[in-house]
């Protein structure tokens, strides 16, 4: 078998069969495949798609690419969450402590940032000492006595995503349903959990920027799950401007605190508490959803999320005292306030170009390997909404530098300022 014919044969439409995608995956993980001809057949799967067999064969092919953990030692049912990638997307960060202070198992694998989106595990090595690299031993004896770890996949945990993930990071190969839904559910399934709750975002911060594309997202991902025989939801969730206030690695560690001790933005607020909601159903801890939520709620108000919280960052050696000093995170050397340029309501915002202008700042990577500087990026003053003065603070950029006219114009211009609007709608649907 030839890569070159099985490029030609995706490049032209061809549905592949299981042995040239086999022959495909495995060949990138050894490392005979090399990143040019691999990243010409993602490029063919974005423009040509795959058909949900294709889907399933390239999951299948994609999880037993390295081991598969067994979590039959923690006792109970394993839950967790992923999001399809937004920007200021924190929500794992205040929501595995909280599920796991109510009594759920979850042990999550997280990824780094991706094109325009934050990664959790970016987010989380903002924190001094924080290790998301556990070794499976590690990850199931912190699951099994915390409730909850938040790590890369594992060693050799769905080997082939890790190197398929930093190439299309960096080959505008992201934004395809067949990519997205194998690349996810490949990491999911090899974790070994029996419920999986999916944030799908929708909207010019998402991959998928349309509710149609969310929704063929959505749906693609929730068939590789029943097929795969696990408990599985996903909500479509509004990306049309960004979660919270904060965006970048530090910032939105600091801004996750803040939820955990009861306060934090609204939205941030009710996502971690409406999918918290759904993995303790998964989980079997509440009956309905109400019931579950007032579990949550109860939580974060006697201070049990955050103290849990501490014990994960400590279990992982991270330095827990951040919880009450966050500034003992990376801080950028520098503020520089964007000023509105005329009063009005903001009633839109690029949030796509918010996230390149934190990646721009250092936030996120440009080309493989880049390193990431945790300090920098933005915090937004105003929200689809809001009203604004002349000359009034929409946002704040955190940089290394004292000016960057670059980044001020970005966040200008993906702020826009009309005459009225209200705030869009969070939670748009469930599909399971
Ligand atoms: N999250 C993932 O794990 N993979 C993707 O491709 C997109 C979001």
């Amino acid at each position: 078998m030839r890569m070159v014919d099985i490029i030609q044969a995706k490049r032209d439409g061809q549905e592949l069969t299981k042995e040239q995608i086999d022959f495909v995956i495995d060949g990138y993980t050894q490392g005979t495949i090399p990143d040019y001809q691999m990243s010409a057949w993602l490029m063919a799967i974005y423009f040509q798609n795959m058909t949900p067999l294709e889907i399933s064969v390239l999951t299948d092919a994609m999880l037993h690419s390295g081991d598969v953990l067994n979590l039959a030692k923690i006792p109970g049912i394993k839950v967790d969450k992923h999001s399809t990638g937004g920007v200021g997307d924190k929500i794992s960060i205040p929501l595995a402590p909280l599920v796991a202070a109510a009594g759920a198992k979850n042990p999550m694998i997280s990824g780094r940032g991706l094109g325009h989106t934050g990664g959790t595990l970016d987010k989380l090595e903002a924190i001094p000492g924080f290790n998301v690299d556990l070794t499976e031993e590690q990850f199931i004896q912190q699951v099994t006595t915390i409730g909850t770890a938040i790590t890369s996949a594992t060693g050799n945990l769905a080997p082939a995503d890790k190197k398929i993930y930093a190439l299309r990071d960096v080959t505008g190969t992201v934004e395809a349903i067949p990519l997205i839904s194998s690349s996810i559910m490949s990491k999911k399934l090899a974790s070994g959990t029996d419920g999986l709750v999916l944030d799908v975002k929708t909207g010019n911060g998402a991959f998928m920027k349309t509710e149609a594309r969310a929704t063929e997202l959505a749906e693609a991902l929730v068939r590789i799950g029943h097929q795969a025989g696990i408990k599985i939801v996903a909500l479509l969730t509004d990306m049309s401007q960004p979660l919270g206030y904060a965006i970048g690695n530090a910032l939105e560690i600091a801004e996750s605190i803040d939820v955990l001790k009861n306060k934090g933005p609204a939205d941030v607020r009710e996502l971690t508490l409406t999918l918290g909601a759904h993995m303790l159903i998964q989980a079997e801890i509440a009956e309905d959803l109400p019931t579950a939520r007032r579990i949550l709620e109860n939580r974060l108000a006697d201070g049990s999320a955050l103290a849990k919280f501490k014990e994960m960052i400590t279990a992982q050696g991270g330095d827990a005292s951040i919880v009450d000093h966050p500034t003992k995170m990376p801080q950028a050397n520098h503020t520089i306030p964007v000023l509105a340029p005329k009063a009005g309501v903001v009633d839109q915002m690029a949030t796509d170009r918010l996230g390149v202008a934190s990646m721009i700042l250092g936030g996120g990577r440009q080309k493989k390997g880049d390193v990431v500087d945790h300090a920098v990026g933005l915090v937004l003053h105003k929200k689809i909404g809001d009203k604004v003065a002349h000359g009034e603070l929409l946002a704040t950029i955190y940089a290394e530098e004292p000016a960057r006219p670059d980044v001020v114009d970005m966040v200008l211009a993906a702020i826009h300022i009309g005459d009225n609007a209200t705030a869009p709608k969070l939670i748009h649907h469930i599909i399971q």
